[in-house]
C-alpha cells in the first residue's frame, strides 16, 4: 500500500507506557504512525511505517521545528494523541518547588499548544485530536499539585481548540489506571495514611483495574471510533465510564 492511502496517526511519548502500546496497536492495523519522544522506542525502530524523532516536550521553543521535520510529507492525519505527560513530583502543593510545578505544566500543558499550532500553520488536516488526561484532572485529591493542575488546564485547552478548529474532533481522556513507569514511581512512594490516592492505586496494581500499557492501548484504540460519535468535541470523557451503546 502507498504511504499516502494509509490513516497517518501521530502520538507524542511513544518510547514506554501507553504510547508504545498505542503506537504498536496501530501498526499492527498497518496505519503509518509518527512517534516522539526523548528516547527511542527500540521495539519500533526500523518497523516499516514508523517514523520517530526525538524531541523533548520541555524545550517547547524547538518543538515547531522538529515536529515540522517528523511529519514532512504527511498532509492529514487521521488521528493525533497527545499521549506525553509527567508527574514532577507527588506530594503537598507546598512541599512541592514552584520550578517543579512550571516543568510539569511545559510538558503536559504547554508543550501541547505548540504541537497543535504547528499542525494548524502548517495546514495539515486533523480529524481527530485525543490528549491523554487524568482523573487527577477533576478529583482534587491530596497530593497531585502540578500534575493535577496541569492535566484540568489540558481539558481546558482542548475544549478551547474545539471552539476554534471545527473540522477537527477534539477530546480529553482519562486512560484509567496503566501500569506504567509512572505507576513504578507512584506505587513506589511511601508517604503515610495522609494520600489515600496512593494506597488505592497500590491496591489496583497487579488487578484488571490496572492493565498492562498493551492492554490498556487496546481498549483504547477501540474506544476512539465511539469517541468520536458519541463525546461532544471538546469535552472531557473517562474510559471507565465510556459504555458501548
Ligand atoms: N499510568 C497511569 O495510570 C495513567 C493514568 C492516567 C493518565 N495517564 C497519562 O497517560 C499518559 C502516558 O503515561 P504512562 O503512564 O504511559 O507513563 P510513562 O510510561 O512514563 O510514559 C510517558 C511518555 O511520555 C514521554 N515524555 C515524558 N517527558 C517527555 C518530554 N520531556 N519530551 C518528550 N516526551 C516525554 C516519555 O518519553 P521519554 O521519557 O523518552 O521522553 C514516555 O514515552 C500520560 O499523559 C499520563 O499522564 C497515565
Amino acid at each position: 500500500m502507498d504511504r499516502t492511502e494509509r490513516k497517518n496517526v501521530l502520538i507524542t511519548g511513544v518510547s514506554s507506557g501507553l504510547g508504545l502500546g498505542l503506537a504498536k496497536v496501530f501498526l499492527q492495523q498497518n496505519w503509518t504512525v509518527y512517534g516522539l519522544s526523548r528516547a527511542e522506542p527500540k521495539a519500533l525502530i526500523g518497523k516499516e511505517n514508523f517514523h520517530f524523532s526525538s524531541i523533548d516536550l520541555a524545550q517547547t521553543e524547538r518543538i515547531q521545528e522538529k515536529l515540522q521535520g517528523l511529519v514532512a510529507g504527511a498532509s492529514n492525519f487521521h488521528l493525533d494523541i497527545l499521549n506525553a505527560g509527567i508527574i514532577g513530583r507527588f506530594g503537598d502543593m507546598s512541599a512541592v518547588p514552584l520550578k517543579t510545578m512550571k516543568a510539569v505544566m511545559e510538558v503536559n500543558l504547554w508543550a501541547n499548544k505548540v504541537i497543535l499550532d504547528t499542525l494548524v500553520t502548517s495546514e495539515i488536516q486533523m480529524r481527530q485530536v485525543v490528549a491523554i488526561s487524568s482523573g487527577a484532572s477533576t478529583s482534587g485529591s491530596r497530593g497531585w499539585n502540578a500534575y493535577g493542575i496541569s492535566k484540568a488546564a489540558l481539558n481546558m485547552l482542548i475544549k478551547l481548540y474545539a471552539k476554534e478548529q471545527v473540522n477537527t474532533h477534539f477530546c480529553s481522556l482519562a486512560p484509567g489506571l496503566v501500569d506504567s513507569n509512572m505507576q513504578d514511581y507512584l506505587c513506589g512512594l511511601d508517604m503515610g495514611e495522609n494520600f489515600q490516592t496512593l494506597e488505592i492505586l497500590k491496591s489496583k496494581r497487579k488487578t484488571p483495574e490496572m492493565p498492562s500499557p498493551d492492554a490498556a492501548a487496546e481498549t483504547l484504540v477501540k474506544s476512539f471510533a465511539d469517541i468520536f460519535t458519541r463525546v461532544p468535541s471538546g469535552d472531557f470523557a473517562d474510559i471507565r465510564t465510556l459504555r458501548p451503546d
